[in-house]
């Protein structure tokens, strides 16, 4: 695939519904009690395993349109065993949330995962899940899952990393926990989506800034929810608009949920021109529509208290600061090596090959900004839908344009990316 320079971007679009809260939406619904009609589904093939993963549990899910689904809940205790293991592919947030809710179903389950998958930790949420009662093996810490499921206890369990899968898990597991209260604390805020989610669906929660109470219950019901446009979706799109001269773009009804948006205060701070309009709640999570107007930029510091409010859009704040001037900094991201590949590795050595002045650090990278076109070249996406959408971005702003290997990869998170692309480089100026 090959992405070349456009002089501008401008338009209007919308992007597909919230693959964090797409996930949540099955993997909740399939323990509610009744149907779950989820509209706005954001359909991709890590959305798509986590319907196949329900079905192998004994969940009827529909499908009667591309965005919109309906989950036959089995309540919180009617999931079955299913007849072999269950098939993750890439999807770190189905394997992490569906092993908290195996934790407290009778029987006993394997969850698998692909190459990238099976090659990150488990051990953070194994060992919480232990010690409320499931019985959880991992291969070396990773992938395949072994869990046999059971009885639970509620413990207080404070996060070792600020990770929203590993926090979510506990709270799954805590609706299975006999007695008492399950508590997670945070060292930094995280996505907070499933919270959300279990409130809707009458869960008993407690939410203070830096922990989660959640009690047992005996049933949850959804009815309806309706899936916001995905932020980290929209985030290649609105850092595109910033760093080609001449842009303005408006991406409609996107998430903004705090926990999510940190990208959008970064580059505000970088003199990017943002706008938010038309705010309204969408599915109990605060969205709205988001224009950004090309500006001249500087460099700005990440620090690791931000890092959770914008991870997944780090590589595209290396891009945006390769963009401009003097020299930005990201700190305390050494999770970025834990996600689909190593981001730090990736990040830096795909953006050299293109030109920018970028170095790895031990937990983030250094990168000396100019005001101008990266030169372009070719970028390998390493099996990573980031990685891909960066290189894609990297050659709308580039000079000479840019190759991406591998660029299937946005099937993971967004399948009509490159589809969006070529409608904004065709639309009318
Ligand atoms: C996610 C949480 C984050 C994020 C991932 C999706 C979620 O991972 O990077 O893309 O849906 O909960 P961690 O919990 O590992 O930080």
């Amino acid at each position: 695939m090959r992405v070349e320079p456009v002089p501008a971007l401008e338009g209007h679009i919308a992007v597909p519904g919230d693959k964090s809260i797409s996930h949540r939406a099955v993997l909740v619904g399939a323990i509610c009690e009744g149907e779950t009609r989820v509209v706005g589904f954001g359909r991709s093939a890590d959305t798509e395993a986590t319907i196949e993963a329900v079905r192998a549990l004994g969940v009827q899910v529909d499908e009667p349109e591309v965005d919109s689904l309906v989950v036959h809940g089995v309540g919180l205790h009617g999931l079955q065993e299913a007849p072999g293991p269950i098939d993750c592919g890439n999807a770190g947030t189905l394997m992490r949330l569906l092993a908290g809710i195996l934790a407290g179903q009778r029987g006993a389950f394997e969850l698998a995962g692909d190459e990238s998958l099976s090659q990150r930790p488990m051990e953070r949420i194994a060992e919480p899940l232990r010690s409320m009662g499931a019985h959880l093996e991992t291969e070396d810490g990773h992938a395949p899952l072994r869990i046999r499921g059971g009885p639970l206890r509620s413990i207080s369990y404070v996060l070792p990393v600020a990770s929203a899968q590993v926090k979510s898990a506990i709270l799954l597991a805590g609706l299975y926990a006999s007695v008492g209260e399950t508590t997670v604390v945070e060292p930094l805020p995280t996505r907070d989506h499933t919270e959300r989610l279990l409130e809707r669906a009458g869960a008993d929660l407690t939410r203070a800034p830096d922990r989660v109470v959640i009690r047992p219950a005996e049933r949850i019901a959804l009815g309806e929810i309706e899936v916001p446009g995905d932020f980290s979706s929209a985030a290649p799109l609105l850092v595109a608009a910033a760093i080609v001269p001449g842009s303005d773009l408006t991406v409609h009804g996107v998430g903004l949920n705090a926990r999510r948006t940190g990208l959008l205060d970064v580059l505000e701070r970088m003199g990017a021109r943002v706008a938010i309009y038309n705010r309204r709640s969408i599915g109990g999570e605060p969205a709205g529509d988001i224009a950004v107007r090309a500006s001249e930029l500087v460099g700005t510091s990440v620090t690791a208290g931000e890092v959770p409010v914008l991870v997944d859009e780090l590589p595209l704040f290396a891009l945006a600061a390769c963009h401009a001037r003097g020299v930005s900094v990201v700190r305390g991201a050494s999770e970025l090596r834990a996600k689909e590949t190593d981001r730090i590795a990736g990040v830096v050595e795909e953006l050299r090959k293109l030109g920018a002045h970028i170095r790895a650090t031990k937990d983030g990278f250094r990168i000396r900004g100019v005001p101008s076109r990266l030169r372009g070249g070719s970028v390998d996406a390493r099996g990573d839908h980031r990685l891909a959408m960066l290189g894609a971005v990297a050659g709308l702003s580039s000079r000479e344009g840019v190759e991406i290997v591998g660029a299937d990869a946005v099937e993971t998170s967004f399948p009509g990316f490159f589809a969006l692309l070529d409608q904004l480089s065709a639309a009318p100026r």
